[in-house]
């Protein structure tokens, strides 16, 4: 259901690409050899299926996809989350000037979360002047339109919006995988953690309508696709903005009757949107895999208000006790956050108490890292960086024993692996993914990949399985 402007875009689009892709068929005619373009992606899932999008552009346009930096195109689609993500593209961009002076027709482009922060458009405009493109996170759909731009002006194009309340549906996209894909079901995050910079760089949030998502994975489907993971930053909130408002436990319960579907993933789920009616779903769901990423950041009531997050350490655990029970072979994965301002010892232990209460499958464990506009960067009491970091080691240790621990339980199962890719040490190796996300490796070849098989688990090593095909 696409609105007129919205179509009369998607062609204006179009247009575009073929002016570019005339551009690019005569330079190639010019140096005898095919235009190469790549596209490096920081960050989180979401910017992984950007990138899909940006690649589905350029390859419409007639670039070569392809993984090296000593390309005609080279575009970096940036993270902000955390300081150290933002670090990594400064270095990275320096690197790409001594390639820039070898090759002068070079485009570089920058997009993504870093470029909605005017400080760092302000320090490229200065400092990395060889940067040809630049925009944002609302706009990715443009790529076209900005480098027909360049090409006509010869100069650095910006350009960033703040926000926007636009959805473009149907621009090409290349995907990375054959077999899945990630889907996004909504854009932008309303919740504001007073630590995350993402609402200020992802605008607010936005559903796609049911009909688009449900088109989109049958289309998918029809070309291959046997697993999708719907993406947004809280998915539990989806459809509360549609004209027509729809939960998200009903829109898994319309994905799960998608014909030809195996799997489906999603990500991220907020602990204080998640509904029973959901639990009901997953619990019920057949398609819908046995892993639920539930983020924790704190185990400490006190912290947790501060960081603005709406539940408290005994919601959470009565949350997981909750899902636990409806669905007994759950894998819970989490998030947590280590060293937010006045995060006392006692506040600390609490999380430890959380981490061994839930019993985690694994956790993503992060230092908190200051951004600046964000509610959490002025207050006072900053934690020193050396209990940061005694902290952080005692939780990762206290993580990695409990999920040793829930890696073993399945030894001797017998369970439905997806296989993803030929393994890259052992070449009569192939690794795939169990539906509750576990990593197993087992003796097959490449005629595997994409297929859905039967799989024993014969041997725990970790964090993962070694396994054998049993036929089913
Ligand atoms: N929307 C998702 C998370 C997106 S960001 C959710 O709410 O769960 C992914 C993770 O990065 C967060 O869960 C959080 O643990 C971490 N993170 C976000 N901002 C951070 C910061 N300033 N410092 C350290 N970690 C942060
Ligand atoms: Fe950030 Fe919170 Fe939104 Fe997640 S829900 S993206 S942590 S503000
Ligand atoms: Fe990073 Fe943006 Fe995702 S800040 S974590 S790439 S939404």
């Amino acid at each position: 259901m696409i609105n007129q402007n919205e179509f009369e875009e998607t062609t204006r689009q179009y247009g575009f690409i073929s002016k570019c892709r005339w551009y690019i068929k005569k330079k190639s005619k010019e140096i005898g050899r095919p235009l190469y373009a790549c596209i490096v992606t920081f960050g989180c899932q979401m910017n992984a299926r950007d990138s899909e999008k940006l690649a589905g552009i350029l390859k419409k346009m007639g670039y070569v996809i392809t993984d090296t930096e000593d390309a005609d195109f080279v575009i970096y689609n940036t993270c902000t989350v955390r300081e150290n993500a933002n670090l990594r593209v400064y270095g990275r961009l320096g690197h790409l000037k001594s390639i820039k002076k070898k090759r002068p027709d070079m485009m570089i482009a920058l997009c993504g979360c870093m470029m909605q922060e005017e400080a760092v458009v302000e320090k490229i405009k200065q400092s990395y002047k060889h940067v040809d493109i630049i925009f944002g996170t609302h706009n990715i759909y443009k790529l076209a339109e900005l480098i027909q731009a360049h090409l006509d002006s010869d100069s650095m194009i910006i350009d960033i919006w703040k926000d926007t309340d636009r959805i473009v549906e149907d621009l090409p996209v290349e995907r990375k995988y054959t077999f899945k894909t990630g889907i996004n079901i909504m854009f932008g995050c309303n919740n504001f953690c007073s630590y995350c910079i993402v609402p200020y760089v992802r605008g607010r949030e936005r559903s796609r309508n049911p009909e688009d998502i449900i088109k989109e994975i049958k289309t998918a489907v029809s070309e291959g696709v046997v697993e999708v993971m719907l993406l947004g930053q809280n998915v539990n909130s989806y459809g509360k903005n549609l004209t027509n408002p729809m939960s998200f436990a009903k829109l898994l319960a319309e994905i799960e009757k998608i014909e030809g579907l195996e799997r489906i993933r999603f990500m991220t789920s907020h602990p204080k949107d998640l509904s029973d009616d959901l639990i009901e779903v997953m619990s019920h769901g057949e398609k819908i895999c046995r892993h639920l990423h539930l983020p924790l950041q704190s185990g400490s009531s006190r912290v947790l208000k501060a960081m603005n997050r709406h539940y408290t350490k005994e919601d959470f655990l009565i949350l997981a006790d909750k899902i636990k029970t409806a669905c007994p072979d759950i894998s819970l994965t989490t998030d947590i956050i280590v060293g937010f301002p006045g995060e006392t010892e006692e506040d600390f232990l609490e999380t430890l108490e959380v981490v061994r209460k839930v019993g985690f499958d694994s956790a993503y464990t992060f230092i908190y890292s200051k951004r600046s506009g964000t509610p959490a960067s002025v207050m006072e009491e900053q934690i020193p960086k050396d209990i940061i970091k005694n902290r952080f080691d005692r939780l990762l240790k206290e993580v990695q024993r409990e999920a040793v621990k829930l890696m073993r339980r399945h030894t001797g199962n017998i369970q439905e692996v997806l296989v993803e890719e030929v393994n890259t040490q052992e070449r009569q190796l192939v690794t795939g993914r169990l539906s509750n996300n576990l990593i197993v490796h087992f003796p097959g070849s490449k005629d595997l990949i994409g297929q859905i098989i039967q799989v024993k688990l014969k041997e725990c090593k970790g964090f993962y399985y070694f396994g054998e095909q049993v036929q089913a």
